[in-house]
């Protein structure tokens, strides 16, 4: 963050909640545990927990076994997830391991991610009714994203609104029950909560977006660059062109439309995304979304934590892991 005190302070929460959560993926059977802990120790950024440390600073001490849990329950509903969302887009790759999937089968998968949802709902409860409440309901939100990507538009939708609302509820729904779990736990107001959350939806946005570009642009994410187009998830740069129409751009959208199950097809396809204009101008989307972000947070009293909240906002931008 830049800001040593700060910085130090963050490094040693994360330390202890890595620690607590290679823990609650101790399953009854070695196998269970094995596999539950196979994503979690592929590593990861750790955003949610990060988010949930810093929001908790508007308030007033927070309890630290109730942070604890805070950074818990949205690390691991956030890793369930991870388990289920490699099935549904035939991942090979999550966090530069094998994915559990290729390991050990889809079923094997899924109820992985079950059993570690599972975990998530116990520390959930130990929380208390309201955080069992905010949990479940951004649990249905991810889950209803997730379908409406597969689903897809409905007849006359306008697939930009389509997408934007998948991404609301599949990523922007848990990053902003971070921020507000965070705030929870430090008994901060409701104008502080309301502040924090419609923060993290909106920089929820900005991850989700970063990330469907870097899936275009980047080849160090420790995820096969060009998934989403090979499993025919049209995102943002895709979307734009299709809106505007254009002519030229009919070569490059037959062939993303194509098939692209060979390398050589899906390598084409993303040097042309890669080389069009129209990822600066998805770029610019994503920093119009950074600033809403930022607006949020002027409710918030200046000082350490509010600035590390935009100096995340800015670095989301940017990112390329
Ligand atoms: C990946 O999330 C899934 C999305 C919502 C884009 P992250 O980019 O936070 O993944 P890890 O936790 O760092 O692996
Ligand atoms: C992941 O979306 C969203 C959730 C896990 C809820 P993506 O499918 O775009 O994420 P990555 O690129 O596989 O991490
Ligand atoms: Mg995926
Ligand atoms: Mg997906």
């Amino acid at each position: 963050m830049g800001n040593a005190p700060l910085d130090a302070r963050l490094t040693t929460l994360l330390d202890e909640f890595e620690e607590r959560l290679v823990e609650s993926a101790v399953a009854s059977s070695p196998f269970v545990t094995e596999a539950a802990r196979h994503i979690i120790a592929a590593g990861g950024k750790r955003f949610r927990p990060l988010l949930v440390f810093l929001s908790a600073h508007f308030g007033d001490e927070a309890d630290h076994e109730d942070l604890m849990r805070a950074a818990q329950v949205m690390e691991l509903t956030h890793v369930a997830s991870l388990y289920h969302d490699d099935v549904m887009d035939d991942a090979d790759l999550r966090r530069g391991a094998p994915s559990a999937n290729r390991l050990w089968g889809n079923s094997v998968a899924i109820l992985v991610g079950d059993f570690l949802f599972a975990r998530a709902s116990t520390t959930v409860a130990e929380l208390g009714v309201e955080y069992v409440m905010l949990q479940a309901e951004t649990f249905s939100r991810l889950v209803q994203g997730q379908i409406a990507e597969t689903k897809g538009p409905a007849e006359g939708e306008d697939p930009l609104a389509h997408y934007i609302q998948v991404i609301a509820d599949k990523t922007g729904s848990l990053i902003a029950a971070s921020a507000r779990f965070g705030g929870m736990v430090s008994g901060a107001s409701d104008e502080v909560l309301t502040a924090l959350a419609n923060f993290g939806e909106e920089i929820g946005l900005v991850f989700q977006l970063s990330d469907d570009l870097i899936d275009i642009t980047s080849t160090t994410t420790g995820k096969t660059p060009g998934t989403d187009l090979r499993e025919g998830v049209p995102t943002l740069p895709v979307l734009m062109l299709r809106a505007e129409n254009d002519p030229a751009d009919a070569a490059l959208l037959r062939l993303i439309d194509g098939d692209l199950t060979s390398d050589p097809a899906l390598e084409a396809a993303l040097q042309g995304l890669r080389e069009h204009p129209v990822m600066g101008r998805a770029k610019a989307e994503v920093e119009r979304h950074a600033d809403i972000a930022r607006a949020h947070l002027a409710p918030l009293p200046d000082g350490e934590a509010k600035d590390a909240l935009l100096q995340v906002s800015a670095d989301l931008v940017n990112r390329t892991t």
